[in-house]
């Protein structure tokens, strides 16, 4: 199979496979109920197109809930790890399809639910939500979620940020003054914004992994990535001697159609 330009699509989450495996936060379930409201659609028999799936932790999510979910993601080593974890769990069958958010391989009208958990930004803005609408029945909707970590609710966590911004270049987040949310409510109608508050209790390395993991320590050298990594065990370190983090984060939901 010639994978070219879709393997150019994936390289940036595919050099973190593992460490995005082993150290990114789920979703709390209140992000489920909040989709299912919003949304309308309920999640117990919803067909849903999970959209950058990547290693496949809101997909896993879905399908617990009864959803059967088509997982699209270009990273064929993101969606190793979702094809490798979900082949020996119980629950509803997953289809994972290597392939661009913005070409959909799917027919039209298949799906009650398109979901894009930390990945929308990655899309196109315009195509992608045209593709999301095309494979959704009429009555379907859309979905972008973002799991953030709340800067402004302790400090350590803000001079952690502080950190990152100073000493990455490419790194985007909290610390950043223009610093967004993704504005995926711009590209639809939209239904429902819900902030959602929940509490991270993550030891010191997994916590590390997670930072490892996103696409602006991807853009390091892998030894000034550790020489970060490093610099930041020996602050937090400092601040949580027992070495268990409770992470401030909210989760930012968009729905619509
Ligand atoms: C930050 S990860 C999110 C993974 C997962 N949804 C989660 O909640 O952890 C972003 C994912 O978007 C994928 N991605 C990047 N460009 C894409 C595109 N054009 N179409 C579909 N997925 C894309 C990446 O390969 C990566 O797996």
């Amino acid at each position: 199979m010639n994978i070219g330009p879709i393997k150019d699509l994936g390289r940036v989450f595919d050099r973190v496979a593992d460490a995005y495996d082993a150290g990114r936060p789920g979703y709390p379930d209140e992000l489920y109920r909040a989709l299912s409201e919003a949304s309308g659609v309920d999640l117990d028999g919803a067909t849903t197109v999970d959209i950058g799936a990547g290693t496949g932790i809101l997909t896993r999510a879905l399908r617990v809930r009864g959803s059967q979910v088509i997982a699209v993601d270009p990273g064929v080593e993101m969606l190793a790890r979702l094809v490798s974890k979900t082949a020996g769990e119980q629950g509803t069958p997953v289809a994972a399809v290597l392939a661009d958010g913005n070409a959909l391989p799917l027919a039209d009208g298949v799906a009650d639910l398109v979901t894009y958990a930390q990945s929308w930004h990655w899309l196109d803005p315009v195509s992608s939500i045209a593709e999301a609408r095309r494979v959704l029945r009429p009555d379907g909707a859309i979905a972008g979620c973002w799991n953030f970590n709340h800067a402004a609710q302790a400090e350590w966590l803000a001079a952690y940020e502080a950190r990152l911004a100073e000493a990455v270049p490419a790194y985007y987040g909290p610390a950043v003054e223009e610093w967004s949310v993704p504005p995926i409510a711009a590209a639809f109608e939209v239904i429902e914004e819900r902030w959602i508050p929940w509490t991270r209790l993550v030891g010191i390395e997994d916590f590390l992994l997670d930072l490892r993991s996103h696409s602006y320590m991807a853009a390091l050298s892998a030894d000034r990535a550790d020489e970060l990594v490093e610099g930041q065990r020996a602050e937090l370190r400092k601040a949580f001697p027992e070495g268990v983090l409770s992470v401030p984060m909210r989760v930012y939901l968009a729905v619509g159609r």
